[in-house]
């Protein structure tokens, strides 16, 4: 993580927050219940949505294009609330900005590892971590690889669940199309021994439910779900905390950006966060940038 110090008013400015699309919004949900005080600004690059079927270079000219616009919207910190370019862009972003930046694969290896202990403690057998993605950050095998830094107890299986986005970014979160979809994936990633399963995309906690019912019925045991938007928020916290950059805005406010459809973005947004959100700003990303 780089990044000099905000200066005169820095702690005023509001933490820059982007996603392909919906997804990121759990990473803001959890940010707003944290740091309820602190200004976000959020851009969900809906015109460009999906990422996770694209290759690495692409992602990376993506999330080059969406830092840039933030930046120069005057945040004081990045969050990459995208696991496929945390995955893939992280340390390129925070090598080529003068700011923090967190991504969300490492605190949702850091939870999972975590729980993986916990799970391993209560049930007295070595207990594997499985993993949903996008095909990108599968690909990239970015959380086998923190898992690996973190904790040498506990191997990891992968299973890109492809369909998840789309259907999320439909709004279809209920019913027997994602059920059956859900089933699927889980079906060739639920090894006995599997005891923790990490939502490793951030369009996944809005069909978490379904997940942890399909996994049961797998299982015939519940299992231990997580996802970084929690983790991710209280190091964004913590960063913070130790710069002594987060006092409490009574005027905070949330700033919805989007490269596409800001009206129904804006529903969606209405309806996932539970209360009412200002518009959605419909904003471009420059060709040169991607
Ligand atoms: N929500 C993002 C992720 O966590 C991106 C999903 C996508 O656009 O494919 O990977």
């Amino acid at each position: 993580m780089s990044g000099s110090a905000p200066g005169e008013q820095g702690n005023a400015r509001a933490i820059g927050v982007f996603d392909s699309g919906l997804g990121g919004l759990t990473v803001v949900h959890e940010l707003r219940r944290c740091l309820p005080r602190e200004s976000i600004v959020y851009l969900g690059d809906t015109a460009r949505v999906p990422y996770g079927t694209r290759s690495a270079a692409t992602v990376v000219r993506y999330a080059r294009g969406c830092a840039r616009l933030l930046v120069q919207r005057n945040i004081k910190a990045l969050v990459i609330a995208c696991n496929t370019a945390s995955a893939v862009a992280l340390d390129i972003l925070q090598a080529e900005l003068d700011l923090p930046v967190i991504g969300v694969v490492g605190p949702g290896a850091r939870a999972a590892v975590t729980a993986a202990d916990q799970a391993e403690r209560e049930q007295g057998r070595p207990v594997r971590i499985g993993v949903m993605g996008t095909l990108s950050t599968i690909r990239s095998g970015a959380y086998a690889r923190e898992v690996a830094r973190l904790s040498s107890r506990h191997e990891v299986h992968s299973q890109a669940a492809p369909l998840l986005v789309p259907l999320v970014e439909e709004g279809w979160l209920e019913g027997d199309v994602p059920r059956l979809a859900i089933e699927r994936y889980l079906s060739t990633l639920l090894k006995p021994d599997v005891g923790v399963l990490v939502l490793g995309c951030t369009h996944y906690p809005l069909l978490k439910s379904m997940i942890a019912e399909v996994a049961l019925r797998l299982l015939g045991r519940p299992i231990r779900v997580v996802d970084s938007a929690e983790a991710t928020a209280s190091a964004v916290h913590e960063l913070l905390e130790q710069r002594a950059w987060h006092t409490p805005n009574p005027e905070a406010a949330l700033q919805l950006l989007v490269t596409d459809l800001p009206d129904s973005f804006q529903a969606s947004a209405t309806r996932f966060l539970g209360d009412v959100v200002g518009s959605a700003q419909a904003v471009d990303i420059m060709p040169a940038d991607g």
